[in-house]
């Protein structure tokens, strides 16, 4: 595993409601290196998806640092903020966040085109992940017309598309049946390993989390580290 890629440090962030102010994060440090896997666990509402989004740079914390390949992603301004995002960020959700008016193909190659990637370049690579998430047949389809499984699948070939240095997947199988979360995790990890992708990624499945290097546990605004097998 290479260097540092994420690096956090006393991270706090808290919302405001009404006059009163809540802590979710209070004074967090995570790094996380190139190529590694972290699973987040955490109870709803713990500031899972709030971490993702300040490492996106959607939200704003109050203090600290949010260090990403280098860059400051704390202090950054739109528009740097939108093209880092678009450059270096992949997205999975839960909810798949497919552009329904789009074929499957042109889903996939939403972020070459706004990353400037020839046309030509553009249909290779969409080939090539339609190959690699088995929908090989399936370019031309519309979002509605596919399984959440299959969905899924697109919406990961979409994350990974433009060699993104870090995906973010917030329970990308939150939405779906058992079997068919085992199988979208399992290609998922086979393609993080094969393009040496960094992830962190959110969960409430155990077993889902037991597929990443590490697990972390996001409880009362605190970070830990899981080590070995624990009852949840
Ligand atoms: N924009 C907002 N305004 C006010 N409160 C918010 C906002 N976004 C999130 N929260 C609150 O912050 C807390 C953390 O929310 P977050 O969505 O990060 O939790 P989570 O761990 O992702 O939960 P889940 O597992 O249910 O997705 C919650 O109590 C939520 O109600
Ligand atoms: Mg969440």
């Amino acid at each position: 595993m290479g260097q540092s890629l994420v690096d956090i440090q006393n991270l706090r962030y808290r919302i405001s409601e009404g006059t009163r102010h809540r802590e979710i994060l209070g004074g967090i440090d995570l790094s996380v290196r190139e190529g590694e896997s972290v699973a987040l666990l955490g109870r709803s509402g713990s500031g899972k998806s709030t971490l993702l989004n300040l490492i996106s740079g959607i939200d704003k914390p109050q203090s600290g640092s949010i260090s990403i390949d280098g860059h400051e992603i704390s202090t950054l301004r739109e528009p740097d903020l939108t093209l880092y995002r678009r450059k270096h960020i992949g997205f999975i959700y839960q909810l798949f966040h497919l552009v329904n008016t789009l074929s499957v193909a042109e889903n996939i190659a939403l972020p070459l085109e706004l990353n400037g990637w020839s046309r030509k370049d553009t249909e290779q690579r969409v080939a090539r992940l339609l190959k690699q998430v088995e929908l090989a047949d399936y370019g031309m389809r519309f979002p509605d017309q596919l399984s959440g499984g299959e969905q899924q699948r697109v919406a990961i070939a979409r994350a990974i598309a433009h060699h993104p240095s870090l995906l973010l997947a917030d329970e990308p199988t939150g939405n779906l049946d058992a079997q068919v979360g085992r199988d979208v995790m399992q290609m998922l990890n086979q393609l993080v390993r094969q393009e040496g992708l960094t992830i962190i990624l959110v969960t409430h499945s155990q077993s889902v989390a037991k597929s990443a290097h590490r697990i972390l546990t996001l409880e009362q605004g605190q970070l830990a580290e899981r080590v070995g097998d624990f009852a949840w």
